[in-house]
């Protein structure tokens, strides 16, 4: 049995050659279906068919956010759920299974802790291919580098931005970004963009203070749009 986690980028255009080879050679793509309406699901359907691929969906296990208090066991009892759900449908067919990872697999992405598990239960051999991740297409986008000369480059989630910038942290990406709660960081240059690689694709860049309210009205826009939004954005501290 042989699984491929594969980086699809931010969409079809993104799919390397690597990749394209690689899920050309695979007998179906399992991936989970959030809900009946999901579009990243119709995102997998659209590449695994430029490839000639099935696609196997299973319903995404229920997750329990009752108590974000209890957070790390809440998403360790949903991984389980979901090695079983995959556990299952592996035992059930033969052959090469690709998982398409959106963006890259090594960010805020569990593809690859879920396959460590289900090799502890099945004899799997399986490798990673990468992708074009939400960062990288920012950076692009702006035509910017995520970093200063020599300096590092925080990448984070939104829930730890007040934690890394109490610690010090002077130039950050923020992923999983939630709501936009910039206060107090009215003079640090921001970098922003949303729904990157689709037609819906926002940017906009500049002092936090003075652009604020653009980004907002973007980010809704980009919701009208497209029905959904992500967004991914780099703060810098005034230096
Ligand atoms: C679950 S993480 C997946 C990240 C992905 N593995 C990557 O390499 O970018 C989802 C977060 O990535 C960012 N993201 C993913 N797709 C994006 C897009 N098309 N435009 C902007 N941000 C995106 C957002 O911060 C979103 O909350």
């Amino acid at each position: 049995m042989r699984i491929r986690i594969l980086g699809v980028g931010m969409g079809p255009q993104h799919v390397t050659p690597e990749v394209a080879d690689a899920l050309r050679g695979c007998d179906y793509v399992l991936a989970v279906e959030k809900t009946s309406d999901d579009r990243l699901l119709a995102a997998r359907r659209t590449i695994a068919e430029r490839f000639g691929v099935e696609v196997v969906a299973v319903p995404d296990p229920d997750r329990d956010r009752a108590d974000p208090a209890d957070y790390p066991r809440a998403v360790a009892a949903w991984h389980e759920a979901r090695v079983a759900a995959y556990e299952q449908v592996l035992r059930a067919r033969e052959g090469t299974v690709a998982f398409l990872v959106w963006g890259d697999p090594s960010l805020y992405d569990s593809t690859i802790r879920l396959v460590e598990q289900l090799a502890q239960r099945l004899p799997i051999e399986y490798d990673v291919l990468p992708g074009v991740s939400a960062p990288q297409l920012l950076a692009a986008r702006h035509r910017i580098v995520l970093h200063a000369v020599g300096e590092p480059v925080h990448v984070t989630t939104a829930r730890r931005l007040r934690g890394a910038i109490a610690a010090g942290q002077k130039n950050v990406c923020v992923m999983l970004t939630g709501s936009l709660d910039l206060a107090g960081l009215e003079d640090w240059s921001i970098w922003w963009g949303a729904n990157l690689g689709t037609d819906s694709e926002r940017l906009v860049a500049g002092r936090v203070g003075d652009v604020l309210p653009v980004l907002l009205a973007g980010r809704d826009e980009a919701k009208a749009a497209a029905g959904w939004v992500m967004d991914v954005y780099l703060l810098r501290a005034p230096s």
